[in-house]
């Protein structure tokens, strides 16, 4: 049995390309003590792989030319040398996108998954995985959100921003997103429920759009893209508003020239908390942020959205589309087409 992984052919010099990656088939070590080898079977697509395929330094260490493309996935455990774990079981950690891998205690995001078998397993890696989490952590955590917040979402129909703001809303709070065309504003506003939504890339004056959503002012700001929409953002805090910085989209594909922020004097002026959060290291919220993530999906209230690509080697497309802009909802690759799908799942009558 051989290794089939996705690797980093080339640095990219702006939204990436087909070149930058290639494959490649390496032998498969035995395990270690404590170690668990997984057949994956759901690959994350996240733009955070953007950032380490940049030789600069980050949170996380840039891949080096011929490198695994880190990223997290789903398995099946097919050998475990791991007491918390046995055959069958799903694996789940910051692995890479790779047919097999090995997870060891120390591996980030190391977790047996409690699969539900009333749900599809893509979710697992969406909306109940960690873009869920994430979001979850980010606004009640870090955002600290409260009853009657008035709630801004950028990338309000990615796989991170949807869930934020379905979760704002589903706390009683009024949500409003940016998006980047008339088709997200659609999504966002009648599949996700979102009160209201600003497309930046088809309006005159973003500032002005944000002052007719929120005339008095936003209390919590969930910040996924940073560059002009922060800017805009910066002043139309509330006094004492809150922003947790999920991540800053905006400049990753261009990370040498990043856009220069003229507002930030308002942190001062609206006394905003400003946060970076790494949703990995809430690892006290995990548990409470599954199960409740997990039942708001079976009843129907979270609409999980993802876009499903087959096949390990349709990766790097997916991930070009992703930056590009062009995906909406969670961007995942299954392993192959036996792996179900929220489009496979009917909610119980
Ligand atoms: N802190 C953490 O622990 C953590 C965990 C997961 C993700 N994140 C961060 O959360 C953010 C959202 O991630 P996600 O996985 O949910 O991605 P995503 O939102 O599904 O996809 C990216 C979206 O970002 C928007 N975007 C804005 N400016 C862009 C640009 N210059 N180039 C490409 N896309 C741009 C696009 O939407 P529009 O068309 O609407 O602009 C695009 O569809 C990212 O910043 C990511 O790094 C952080």
């Amino acid at each position: 049995m051989k290794n089939r992984r996705i690797v980093l052919a080339s640095r990219p010099t702006n939204v990436p390309v087909a070149a930058n990656f290639c494959s490649e088939e390496v032998d498969i070590p035995e395990l270690g003590e404590g170690e668990v080898l997984i057949e994956n079977l759901v690959y994350a697509i996240d733009p955070a792989i953007r950032g380490m395929m940049d030789d600069v330094k980050s949170y996380m260490p840039p891949i080096p030319i011929g490198g695994l493309i880190p990223a997290m996935a789903l398995g099946r455990v097919i050998k475990s040398r791991n007491p918390g774990f046995r055959e069958g079981d799903y694996g789940r950690a910051f692995l890479g996108w790779e047919s097999h891998s090995i997870l060891k205690p120390d591996t980030v995001g190391f977790e047996n998954v409690r699969v539900s078998s009333d749900l599809p397993l893509t979710p697992y890696m969406g909306a109940i995985g960690w873009s869920g989490i994430t979001a979850y952590v980010g606004l009640k955590k870090y955002g600290e959100m409260r009853d009657g917040d008035e709630v801004l979402v950028s990338a309000a129909a990615g796989a991170v921003g949807s869930v934020a703001g379905q979760i704002a809303r589903l706390s009683g709070n009024r949500v409003v997103g940016t998006v980047g065309s008339p088709d997200k504003v659609r999504t966002i506003i009648d599949e996700l429920g979102f009160q209201g939504a600003i497309d930046y890339r088809n309006c005159d004056d973003l500032g002005a759009e944000i002052d007719r959503h929120f005339p008095n002012g936003i209390d919590l700001y969930f910040e996924n893209v940073g560059g002009a929409t922060l800017d805009a953002v910066l002043p139309r805090m509330k006094a004492f508003g809150r922003i947790p910085v999920c991540g800053m989209i905006a400049n990753y594909n261009n990370q040498t020239e990043q856009y220069p922020i003229r507002n930030l004097w308002q942190v001062l002026v609206n006394r905003i908390t400003m946060r970076g959060f790494l949703a990995y290291e809430a690892m006290d919220m995990l548990h409470e942020a599954e199960d409740a993530l997990g039942d708001w999906v079976r009843h129907g209230k979270l609409v999980a959205t993802e876009n499903v690509s087959t096949g390990l080697e349709s990766a790097p497309d997916a991930f070009i589309r992703l930056m590009s802009g062009q995906t909406q909802g969670k961007t995942l690759v299954r392993s192959d087409a036996t792996v179900t799908t929220m489009d496979d799942w009917k909610m119980p009558a």
